[in-house]
């Protein structure tokens, strides 16, 4: 992906769902170093409190929305609670995201692949119905959808299932976008340490910036529908 950008998000509201802790974190904090007001997103409010406080270091705006993604209710709750608590959403960051526990691929049940496409994939889909008619309207919107590079691992299927259909949606909406600067782009953020990478995994969390930004600070009528691999950006002096 082309790397020229805009240097600030000054006025934008960003809603990064899954921003508790983990990926999320780091986006919300590095959209908050380009000037971009934030809407954090977990579950529960309590939970909040980590990134709130790291926010607090940045002259922006920060609201909270709580909502369980698994469920129908919970989602309508993270629109309305983004609906009231933001003038509009300019960068939508689907970032929340489950991964199933490992077992042999025939021992997997429905409820498990029901949940993880739950989160992963129809609440994506929900949110991005939701917010993607008002950027239209206004001319300028930025969807970023976090998927994955995983790939022959069956025990983690219904996981790897949700982020390839993650990666189809991200370009079929990119197709129906196009001419509109409403972009829409996936993000590898490579295997991180985080409470769903493990301790194992390649790369520190905070690698993950500043690639996960590149989506976000797209010039006007910039790239849409790619897949871009967070580690292959370093910050530049
Ligand atoms: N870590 C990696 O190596 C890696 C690699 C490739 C892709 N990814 C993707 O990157 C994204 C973030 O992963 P991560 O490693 O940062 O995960 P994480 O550390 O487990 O954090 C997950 C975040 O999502 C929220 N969340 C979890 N379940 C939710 C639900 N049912 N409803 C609403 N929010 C929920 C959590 O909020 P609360 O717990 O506060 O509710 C938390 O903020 C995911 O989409 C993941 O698939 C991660």
């Amino acid at each position: 992906m082309n790397t020229r950008s805009v240097d600030t998000l000054a006025g934008r509201w960003a809603l990064v769902t899954g921003s508790t802790r983990g990926i999320g974190q780091q986006i919300a904090l590095g959209l908050a170093e380009f000037d971009c007001n934030v809407i954090v997103h977990g579950r529960r409010s309590a939970h909040a409190g980590e990134t709130l406080h790291l926010l607090s270091e940045y002259a922006v705006e920060t609201a909270v929305v709580a909502g369980d993604l698994a469920t129908r209710a919970g989602v309508r709750s993270v629109i309305r609670g983004a609906e009231k608590r933001a003038p509009r959403i300019d960068i939508l960051y689907n970032n929340a995201g489950i991964q199933n526990a490992w077992q042999p691929v025939w021992e997997i049940e429905r409820p498990t692949w029901q949940e993880t496409l739950d989160v992963n994939l129809f609440a994506m889909v929900e949110l991005t119905n939701a917010f993607a008619p008002g950027m239209l309207e206004r001319g300028y919107g930025r969807i970023v959808n976090t998927s994955s590079g995983i790939r022959d691992i069956p025990e983690l299927a219904p996981y790897s299932v949700s982020k390839a259909a993650v990666d189809k949606y991200s370009t079929d909406l990119a197709a129906e976008l196009e001419g509109t600067n409403v972009l829409v782009n996936a993000l590898d953020p490579g295997w991180l340490s985080t409470d769903m990478g493990g301790p194992n995994a390649d790369h520190d969390v905070t690698t993950v910036l500043p690639g996960a930004l590149v989506p976000a600070l797209l010039p006007d009528f910039g790239a849409s529908g790619e897949k871009l691999l967070a580690q292959e950006y370093e910050w530049s002096d």
